[in-house]
């Protein structure tokens, strides 16, 4: 089958379409034939040798944490799905998963039925950020009805998707973005917007219940001011945890990390909403997958909207 491997630790250029070995099945696992890969800045970082590049183990290594695709097969302990299923999925993350091929084996438990109406390259990309979005903002944040929440970078791939969730629960949603996508976070439920590019967070954004903070560094640490006493922020990007929460014992004020986990309960609720109309996935692009190159420069420029997909 055809994928996309690194054999060295680099930025977009080490990134190589070529034949590999498909992989092999075990009894909890199903085989797809994979129709999309969502792409996530993990996966860049996790080919420049950051990320998740620590759990990866001996290269060459096939990116890819999310994927959507028909069941082939199924191994033999495997109750939940048959051949022909259309699933969608989120696995093994942070170890090595596979995602940009044409073949790859997945647990059954990190999977879960795609809707019918939703395509395939939507469904790619609602795995990774989508249980991001939902543990940072419930399980971790605990958000619940008529709390204010902040959510940064909200027209992101989490953010975009955090909002309509947040929206959901009955909270009172603030994002931030630059002016371009303020109309676009108005369409997705924000009851406020704050350009970062003009605008002060911590002197437009105050007394919230949460900051879910998707850029992490110096601006998380400056979100912390936006909360209000008792108020939590959890904060995403993991190479600069450790600071914002530093930051935040040193203020009194609560901060956390997140790992994302797969989590096919999770993943089946998420499915459920977007089935009812309630949640809907942005597309920034669709890119072939022997162009994922192209999709990883796209990534690190930082200003995707919604979410990037290479299609199989
Ligand atoms: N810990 C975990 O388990 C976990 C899970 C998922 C993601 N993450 C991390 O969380 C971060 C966000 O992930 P993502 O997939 O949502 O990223 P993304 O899709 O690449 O985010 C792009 C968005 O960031 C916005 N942005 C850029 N600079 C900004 C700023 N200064 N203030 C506000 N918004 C800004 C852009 O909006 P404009 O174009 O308007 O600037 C763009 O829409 C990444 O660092 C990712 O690695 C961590």
């Amino acid at each position: 089958m055809k994928a996309i491997r690194i054999h060295a630790f680099g930025g977009p250029d080490a990134l190589s379409y070529e034949e590999v070995p498909t992989p092999t099945l075990r009894d909890d696992e199903v085989l797809v034939r994979n129709k999309a890969a969502g792409v996530n800045p993990i996966d860049w970082k996790t080919c420049s040798g950051g990320g998740a590049a620590s759990f990866i183990g001996k290269l060459p290594f096939v990116p890819g944490w999310e994927f959507a695709g028909v069941v082939e097969l199924v191994g033999a302990a495997v109750e939940d799905f048959k051949p022909g299923d259309e699933v969608f999925g989120f696995i093994r993350f942070p170890q090595a998963a596979g995602c940009y091929a044409e073949h790859l084996a997945a647990p059954a438990s990190q999977i879960a039925l795609k809707p019918q109406q939703m395509p395939f390259s939507e469904g790619a990309g609602l795995g990774l950020a989508g249980l991001t979005a939902w543990q940072a903002l419930f399980d971790k944040g605990q958000l619940g009805a008529g709390q204010r929440v902040l959510v940064l970078a909200a027209a992101g791939g989490v953010g975009h998707l955090a909002v309509q969730l947040a929206k959901a629960a009955g909270a009172q949603v603030t994002g931030s973005a630059s002016a371009a996508n303020h109309a676009y976070l108005k369409s997705l439920g924000c009851d406020a917007v704050i350009d970062y590019q003009t605008e002060d967070l911590s002197t437009v954004a105050q007394d919230m219940d949460l900051v879910l903070d998707g850029m992490g560094g110096d601006v998380g640490i400056h979100a912390l001011a936006c909360l209000k006493p008792g108020g939590r922020l959890v904060t995403l990007p993991s190479v600069t945890t450790d600071a914002v929460v530093r930051a935040a014992e040193a203020a009194g004020v609560q901060a956390c990390g997140i790992r994302v986990e797969p989590n096919g309960a999770q993943l089946a609720e998420l499915a459920k909403r977007y089935a009812q109309g309630s949640l809907k996935l942005t597309l920034a692009a669709e890119v072939p997958l022997a162009e994922a190159r192209s999709a990883h420069q796209q990534s690190a420029g930082g200003h995707v909207r919604g979410k990037l997909v290479l299609t199989i």
